[in-house]
């Protein structure tokens, strides 16, 4: 049965009724077989190489009040902003490291000058690097002027992720306000599209209220919308949050959410094939081996986090952030061993482009 699905997903689409079987395996005999299907998947259509994105987190003050996140505006976090000199260092850093790319994050923020600020950090690390260190940027809802700059800055890809496809579901885990809006986030992904980056998306899994009907619904939503790269990873508590405060946060709901976690990704894989997918850190956070097992079930992406060390405990968007006390040349050196301890190789100083965006171009 399990093997019927897992062989279809080679030569025709998965319903979502197969892809609910899979998300809804739970014997580890089933799983493995999974996640070795995907594996094979990731091999056949993408490679078995691991891409980094060196991850710069320059800033945590967000205009934002999303009831899971440990940096909403409402909380007492204390609040840094990197200068335009310590992130084209990280940049830097991250080009002679031979890292092919880096994610650019920071919370929310819409006004004109950390619009200018964004735009000249781009072109910066564009001149610094002879645009050879592709920028994924990662920093939300945007007028299509702005992402238009960023794109002629030299920006290529756009993270934004759907946190849910479920309109409803979204209603409950954001303040009820034009800010939090479902439809503009859907539409910031069209308009990223037109102006041609590459774009990726995502959803936090295992969140409360969230069905395994939801979860498939996003992969359905990721395949219908073309998405070219994929950033998803399990909720996990903040304990100084809204949704933290109730949300069920023993063994048991942790390991419940890692394996959705690592089933999204293989499913995903399954069914969207040559597209981009993280292993994110939010795996690593519910379990030590998590971002290798998530190369095992189909991950091709990592992001070491490149954050100059005093700022990392500051962007702790949950709680159990690993790697906080880790240098940058710390965290290159130990996801190498990591991604070599499962049979994959780094792909460095390549940008890893997401062959589903490659293909498209050309078609
Ligand atoms: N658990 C997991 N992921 C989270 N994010 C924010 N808060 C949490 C949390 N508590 C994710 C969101 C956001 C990304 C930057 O971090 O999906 O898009």
């Amino acid at each position: 049965m399990i093997e019927d699905i897992l062989a279809k997903s080679q030569t025709a689409e998965l319903t979502f009724d197969d892809m609910l079987t899979l998300i809804n395996l739970t014997k580890q005999s089933d799983l493995d077989k999974l996640y070795a299907a995907a594996y094979a998947t990731k091999e056949k259509h993408v490679g078995k190489k691991a891409y980094y994105r060196g991850l710069i987190e320059f800033s945590n003050v967000c205009v934002k009040d999303c009831y899971y996140c440990g940096i909403r505006k409402s909380s007492a976090q204390e609040r840094y902003s990197m200068t335009k000199d310590e992130i084209l260092e990280m940049a830097i850093w991250a080009y002679k490291n031979n890292y092919g790319s880096v994610t650019i994050q920071s919370g929310e923020r819409q006004d004109a000058e950390y619009c200018e600020f964004v735009a000249d950090i781009i072109a910066e690390i564009s001149n610094a690097t002879n645009g050879k260190l592709a920028m994924t940027i990662c920093l939300g809802e945007q007028s299509l002027a702005v992402y238009q700059k960023w794109f002629d800055n030299g920006a290529t890809r756009y993270l934004l992720r759907m946190e849910t496809t479920n309109p409803a579901l979204y209603k409950k885990i954001h303040p009820d306000t034009p800010l939090h809006s479902f439809e503009n986030r859907l539409n910031c992904l069209k308009v990223l599209r037109q102006i041609g980056y590459q774009v990726g998306t995502g959803v936090m899994i295992g969140l409360p209220g969230q069905t395994p009907e939801d979860m498939v619904n996003d992969i359905v939503f990721y395949k219908q919308n073309d998405v070219d790269m994929i950033g998803m990873g399990p909720y996990v508590v903040h304990k100084n949050t809204p949704m933290g405060q109730n949300a069920p946060d023993d063994t048991h709901a942790q390991v419940a959410r890692f394996n959705y976690g690592l089933k999204m990704i293989a499913i995903t894989r399954l069914h969207l094939k040559d597209v981009n997918i993280a292993a994110t850190t939010a795996l690593q956070a519910l379990h030590p081996l998590g971002r290798e097992m998530g190369l095992k079930a189909g991950a091709n992406i990592l992001m070491p986090i490149i954050t100059l060390q005093d700022y990392r405990n500051k962007y702790q968007l949950y709680d159990n952030k690993p790697c906080i006390d880790d240098t940058p040349e710390h965290c290159k050196t130990c996801l190498t061993n990591r991604v070599e301890s499962v049979g994959d190789v780094v792909g460095f100083a390549e940008t890893g482009d997401s062959v589903h965006f490659l293909r498209r171009k050309v078609a």
